[in-house]
């Protein structure tokens, strides 16, 4: 099989689809089935659901092969759009906490579409017992629907909200759920690749955790370029924890883990 990087650059025009920072399978296939191309690939890797990608092509009569890899983990495919089909259909999650209590809108294919994700869901629990007088300029780094940012929104209407989210989907149902609220601006944007325009005051997030070492860098190189006193509240899995910490820590020395079960809140605000 060929190194991916090499199929790449002897064909840099080829549609491409990357599962590169945790889209659920039915993202992928939404993304597959409104291709017009005769041929798409895609970028899967095995820690986020390869396995469970190529099962699925398997037993819905999916037309595809793999062509490239980049060991260990990342997988070229090419497939053929026209046998692939999904419908997305409308979902919704219930957000409570303290006082607030909403219904939110999600659909099948973005991240956890049913529920309020545990690692949010602890973030809010955390926010709400510790009553931070967030006020400012906030700003919020993997959005997704827009769990959190309602919470921040209806909670402390003081703040103006920048949120940053990659994937489409997502955006769209963020821009549903917060329509009512004016102080806000809803960025569709790879966070890594984006100049910060504005000096924030405080990061609240649940963020991407699937990033490389680099990105981690990034995030928090061009957070502090922007704000060496920024407050920050990120709730990290635990097996992420340590990472996020030492990135975190080379620009925000102050910064520390608290541990909430199966996940750590880092903080440079005192405990
Ligand atoms: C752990 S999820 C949290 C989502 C949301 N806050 C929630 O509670 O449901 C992280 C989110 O980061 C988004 N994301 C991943 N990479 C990103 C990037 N480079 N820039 C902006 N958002 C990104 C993902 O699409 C996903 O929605």
């Amino acid at each position: 099989m060929k190194p991916i990087k090499r199929i790449l650059a002897e064909n840099p025009n080829i549609p491409l689809i990357q599962q590169l920072y945790g889209q659920n399978l039915d993202n992928i296939l939404q993304q597959i089935s409104t291709s017009q191309d005769k041929k798409i690939y895609l970028i899967s890797q095995k820690q986020l659901g390869l396995k469970r990608i190529l099962k699925f092509f398997k037993s819905n009569q999916i037309e595809f092969k793999i062509i490239g890899k980049k060991s260990p983990d990342l997988r070229l495919i090419e497939l053929n759009p026209q046998t692939v089909n999904l419908e997305i259909t409308e979902q919704s999650v219930t957000l409570k906490v303290g006082e607030t209590a909403k219904t939110l809108k999600t659909s099948n294919s973005i991240f956890s579409k049913n529920q309020i994700d545990p690692g949010s869901q602890k973030c809010l629990e955390y926010l709400e017992d510790k009553k931070l007088p967030i006020t400012g300029q906030v700003l919020e780094v993997g959005s997704g629907y827009g769990a959190i940012s309602y919470y921040l929104l209806s909670k402390y209407q003081e703040i103006f909200l920048d949120t940053y989210e990659i994937d489409q989907p997502s955006v769209v149902n963020c821009e549903d759920n917060l329509k009512g609220f004016q102080n806000k601006k809803i960025h569709l944007e790879n966070f890594f690749n984006t100049k910060l325009f504005k000096k924030f005051d405080y990061l609240i997030a649940n963020p991407p955790l699937h990033i490389s070492s680099d990105e981690r860098k990034q995030m928090f190189s061009k957070i502090h370029a922007n704000n060496a006193n920024l407050k920050m509240v990120l709730i990290i899995k635990s097996r992420f924890a340590q990472r996020f910490l030492d990135s975190c820590q080379k620009y925000y020395p102050s910064a520390k883990l608290i541990k909430i079960d199966n996940y750590f809140i880092l903080t440079n605000l005192e405990a």
